[in-house]
């Protein structure tokens, strides 16, 4: 066999690993097409029992050859995402988030603030770095299952309020989160995908929107922690960035900011509660050049760390499904 699975001791992720000799020519393709035809279902099954599922030893080296490879896999890559830069010539695939090295991301689930998310999402490793910069995984069923009852009542009852001011020079600006720089034009879109928006007297454009903190799964039926509030809440800016933001814009204005969805705030609390039950449950493995990590990010969410050197890391979001479809 050519293809053979394998456990990651470290992480419990199921791998598949490549080990045929032919590893760049038409019969590569023909022995990916015939495992990818006679496995895709288990594949999908793997997925709701492992924390994620990695790719190796592929003959997978270009965002193009990655972009195939989700396709043939049979998923649909979503290519009109505004909130990445994408990566040059291909249609669905992105570079990964742009933020400073030294720092961490937050765990969150893709997209889970906007009015559609990702069932599915790719990575696919062009660079390791030299140190660090793994990407953590947590399977949301634990989190949730390991946050106090009342808690997440709260977010799921309450759902959380978004709220985003756009500020040219830190974050994307308006008109490249609209596709436009005009007002008229950005404020119909507004409308268009469900943001209630107001224009500031200084220009600046603030939008919010209302999403679940919980949702129960489409194809499980079991109930998960979705959200992006370890992302978008103050708390976890540091000390010295919270106070001298907070005191720049005031609470209301920060550039990214979340509260459950009928405006109150989410106390530090709660948030120290999400942390632990997150770091409690977080998995990582050491990534290798050309490894495609799959996620069901309705399952899991992830992060990075911080790391040194280079790091390159493409993005696929697919199977795109609509926010409207899980707001009770
Ligand atoms: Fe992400």
């Amino acid at each position: 066999m050519s293809i053979n699975s394998f456990i990651d001791n470290e992480s419990g992720i199921k791998g598949y690993s490549y080990n045929s000799h032919n590893k760049d020519n038409d019969q590569a393709n023909t022995i990916i097409k015939l495992w990818v035809e006679a496995n895709r279902e288990e594949v999908l099954s793997d997925l709701h029992h492992f924390p994620a599922l990695i790719f190796r030893n592929f003959p997978i080296s270009s965002p193009d050859l990655f972009e195939d490879f989700v396709r043939l896999l049979n998923f649909k890559p979503y290519s009109d995402y505004t909130d990445l830069p994408k990566e040059s010539n291909s249609s669905g695939v992105y570079k990964s988030t742009p933020y400073p090295n030294h720092k961490p991301i937050l765990f969150h689930n893709e997209s889970a603030h906007m009015p559609s998310w990702p069932q599915y999402q790719f990575f696919h490793c062009l660079k390791v770095a030299e140190k660090g910069g793994a990407t953590p995984i947590v399977d949301c069923r634990k989190v949730l299952n390991e946050l106090p009852a009342k808690l997440v009542d709260k977010f799921t009852i309450k759902k959380l309020a978004y709220v985003r001011t756009f500020k040219d020079y830190l974050d994307v600006s308006w008109q490249s989160f609209f596709m436009t720089s005009d007002k008229d034009e950005a404020s119909k879109r507004c409308i268009e995908q469900g943001y209630n928006f107001k224009w500031l007297d200084n220009g600046e454009l603030q939008i919010s929107t209302i999403s679940p903190g919980t949702i129960t799964h489409p194809i499980t039926q079991e109930n998960v922690f979705f959200n992006q509030v370890q992302l978008h809440h103050v708390s976890f800016l540091d000390t010295k960035t919270r106070d001298s933001m907070e005191e720049m814009f005031g609470s209301d204005m920060m550039p990214r900011n979340v509260f459950y969805g009928d405006g109150s705030v989410i106390c530090d609390s709660d948030m120290n509660l999400v942390k632990q039950a997150f770091d409690k449950y977080a998995v990582r493995f050491k990534w290798r050049r050309n490894d495609i990590l799959m996620l069901d990010n309705m399952l899991t969410a992830h992060g990075r760390d911080p790391f040194e050197g280079d790091r390159k890391i493409s993005v696929i979001m697919a199977n795109m499904v609509k926010k409207n479809d899980f707001l009770s």
